[in-house]
């Protein structure tokens, strides 16, 4: 199970750093949530950001967008050195026009869902994309607790072969869950920063076996 640093639960005036730290305690991917206070009710960076930080590490930058009209900002995230891009199914753009784009453009598209929409939606274009992104709380916050129903989105997309990333609440308690659902990859804000040793919250969070050492 690969593991995801969020840099919504960073030093934000420490950006660049903490990337770089993150990048030397065995992270796996850095994960960056970019919300446009519409989609959801929070407001954090855009693409200038991101491209700021791109020389920090070379680890793949799995870009979440939790904006309403993810087409019309792709190209800006492509430049800015996003390899995995998310966009939400609940928001405005054309969903295989905007699958097109990020793939065109010669990243990885991502289909998100937020917990009230049922797992049935993103199978049209389960052949299109590269990963499905299942939230484990709702969008918009880092800090909330893990939705454990959510593990049966996880498990009917593991029969069907895809490639699963949770987001929110994973934990030294919930990473197991995740890990024994099936999750590939699985994005961790306040576990990882609030840790006294990020290195060793995130070997713990991979192995999901609840054990700190
Ligand atoms: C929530 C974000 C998450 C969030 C996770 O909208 O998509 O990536 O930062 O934070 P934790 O791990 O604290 O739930
Ligand atoms: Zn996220």
């Amino acid at each position: 199970m690969l593991i995801a640093p969020s840099m919504l639960s960073s030093d934000f005036a420490k950006l660049g750093e903490e990337t770089a730290r993150m990048d030397r305690s065995g992270a796996d991917w850095i994960h960056l949530d970019v919300m446009d206070a519409h989609f959801v009710p929070n407001l954090t960076f855009g693409a200038p950001v991101i491209g700021a930080i791109r020389g920090y590490t070379k680890l793949p930058f799995d870009v979440h967008l939790m904006i309403s009209d993810p087409l019309r900002y792709v190209g800006d995230f492509l430049k800015a050195g996003a390899d995995v891009i998310s966009f939400h199914l609940e928001a405005d753009s054309s969903i295989p026009d905007t699958i097109r784009a990020i793939r065109d453009g010669g990243a990885k598209p991502a289909l998100a869902i937020k917990p009230k929409t049922p797992v049935e939606a993103v199978y049209p274009y389960l052949d299109q994309v590269d990963m499905v992104l299942v939230m484990t709380v709702e969008p918009g916050f880092g800090g909330q607790s893990f939705m454990e129903p959510m593990m049966e989105k996880v498990r009917a997309l593991k029969s069907r072969g895809v490639y699963v990333e949770v987001d929110g609440g994973i934990n030294l308690e919930t990473a197991p869950v995740a890990k024994a659902a099936g999750v590939d990859v699985c994005v961790a804000g306040t576990s990882v920063f609030g840790a006294p040793d990020a290195a060793a919250a995130i070997r713990a969070l991979r192995e999901g076996n609840g054990v700190i050492l």
